[in-house]
């Protein structure tokens, strides 16, 4: 639970999100238009509401399944271990696979996910977040389809939690604490 007071200003809109999501899902769609089953694969948990939605704008055959990866370690190190704690239900050799993320932060969560879902030979891997925070990287990364590049910002809904709270918030907000601790 936060511990500190605060408040959310908003920063995305929803309407802001369904735009730029709208325009994605077009551009994924040529991209895999040789695709006869797209296998979109959701990044728990943040993702969660960013799949939702993109998969209903996308105008393919697709399947959806998740993969919950988590980093331990120090924030503030440059080298953290990023462990599976949900994999796959499918396998994905020979296939076209697209990574959803929420947010590409230091990007060690997407480099590590990225170097174990090629070894597994799919024909085609994509990857797509809905924000990336560029000035935050730490690991060689970057999403092929970004949504919005943001600053070093604290931001939560759609998806983005505060320790665990805020996942449902319709738009994407900036925490602002108000104690001025
Ligand atoms: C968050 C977010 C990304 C990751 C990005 O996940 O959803 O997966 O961190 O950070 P990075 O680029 O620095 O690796 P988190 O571990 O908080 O789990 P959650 O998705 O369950 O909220």
């Amino acid at each position: 639970m936060p511990t500190r007071p605060y408040v959310i200003d908003e920063m995305i809109s929803a309407k802001q999100i369904a735009a730029r999501i709208e325009e994605l899902s077009r551009e994924i769609a040529h991209e895999f238009s040789d695709t006869d089953k797209l296998v979109v694969v959701g990044l728990l948990r943040g993702s969660f509401v960013f799949i939702a939605d993109l998969v209903r704008e996308l105008d393919l055959a697709v399947e959806v399944d998740f993969l919950e990866a988590s980093s331990y370690g120090n924030a503030m190190e440059s080298s953290r271990e990023v462990k599976i704690l949900k994999d796959l239900r499918g396998a994905i050799e020979g296939r076209d696979v697209l990574v959803v993320e929420d947010i590409v932060d230091t990007g060690h969560t997407l480099f590590h996910v990225i170097g174990l879902l090629k070894a597994r030979k799919p024909r085609k891997l994509r990857t797509i977040a809905l924000l990336d925070k560029p000035s935050r990287r730490e690991a060689p990364i970057k999403a092929d389809w970004t949504g919005f590049e943001i600053p070093d910002e604290f931001v939560v809904g759609y998806g983005i939690d505060f320790a665990q709270r805020n996942r449902n918030l319709p738009f994407i907000g900036k925490v602002r604490f108000t104690d001025d601790g």
